[in-house]
């Protein structure tokens, strides 16, 4: 690990080249790029678009705040590690590439590697262990598969510090980080899945409804009567959004 690495001296050599289609891509997300240094060593490049008024000091916030929570866990096998911040002025981290593929892409292919969703089952136990919940594990694109089979966890831009959250939040968050793991397992790798766990999985996960989208979706889904047709549900769903939300605003 060399997380102290100085990016300036990096100068004329970084070209990067976007992973990211740039046209696509909402206004809000990163652009993520590669860069090759001459001695072949591959960094990605995260930057937000804008480094200026308010929008810029909340981009600036949120590359500062991924970039202390892959601090405290870059030295773990399983993170990206070498993270480095430009200049606190840029909203943009850098960290090394790992070299690998999306689990969705290796499921979809070949298969993931025997024993991979135990490995990322484990890995994420570490990662609590060492102070830190990911909060965005059932997102598939941030599970990858390395060259030599093994999980990888990267986009630390939701993660928490478990410290920051009270007792009963820490064992929430675990648990959220545990249920978007063995949502990937059941979707990807079912058959490899201890039966204990189908059973946990069935019973506790829920559809993530803490995004302001799904919470609109939510919210028109009440408001339009779509109600009538779930019964108490969608009411039930609004104000356990409104209560999550509150709940996270007063402690975090
Ligand atoms: N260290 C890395 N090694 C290899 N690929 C990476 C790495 N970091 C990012 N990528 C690639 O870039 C993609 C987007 O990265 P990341 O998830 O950090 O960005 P994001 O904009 O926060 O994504 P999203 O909001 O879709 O989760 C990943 O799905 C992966 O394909
Ligand atoms: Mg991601």
């Amino acid at each position: 690990m060399n997380g102290q690495t100085n990016c300036s001296s990096m100068g004329s050599s970084w070209k990067p080249a976007a992973i990211t289609d740039t046209a696509d891509q909402k206004w809000y997300k990163p652009i993520i790029s590669l860069n090759a240094d001459q001695s072949g060593n591959r960094d990605v490049y995260k930057a937000f678009r804008f480094s200026r008024g308010l929008l810029g000091a909340y981009f600036r916030f949120l590359a500062s705040h991924e970039y202390r929570m892959l601090r405290k866990v870059e030295h773990l096998d399983f993170t990206p590690d070498q993270v480095r911040r430009p200049s606190d002025a840029a909203p943009t981290i850098h960290y090394r590439l790992i070299e690998g593929r999306p689990v969705k892409e290796i499921a979809a292919g070949k298969g993931v590697p025997d024993n991979f969703f135990s490995q990322l089952f484990t890995d994420v136990k570490t990662l609590h262990q060492h102070g830190v919940a990911h909060m965005d594990l059932g997102n598939s694109g941030n599970i990858l598969v390395s060259g030599r089979g093994d999980p990888a966890i990267i986009d630390f831009g939701s993660a928490i510090p478990l410290s920051w959250l009270p007792t009963p939040l820490q064992g929430w968050a675990c648990r959220k980080d545990i249920l978007g793991v063995l949502k990937l397992w059941h979707r990807f790798d079912s058959e490899s899945m201890p039966l204990f766990l189908v059973h946990y999985y069935q019973s506790n996960y829920r559809k993530n409804i803490y995004t302001p989208r799904r919470f609109l979706k939510a919210l028109r889904r009440w408001v339009t009567g779509g109600a009538d047709k779930e019964g108490l549900s969608g009411l039930t769903t609004v104000i356990s959004v409104f209560f999550g939300l509150l709940v996270l605003v007063s402690f975090t």
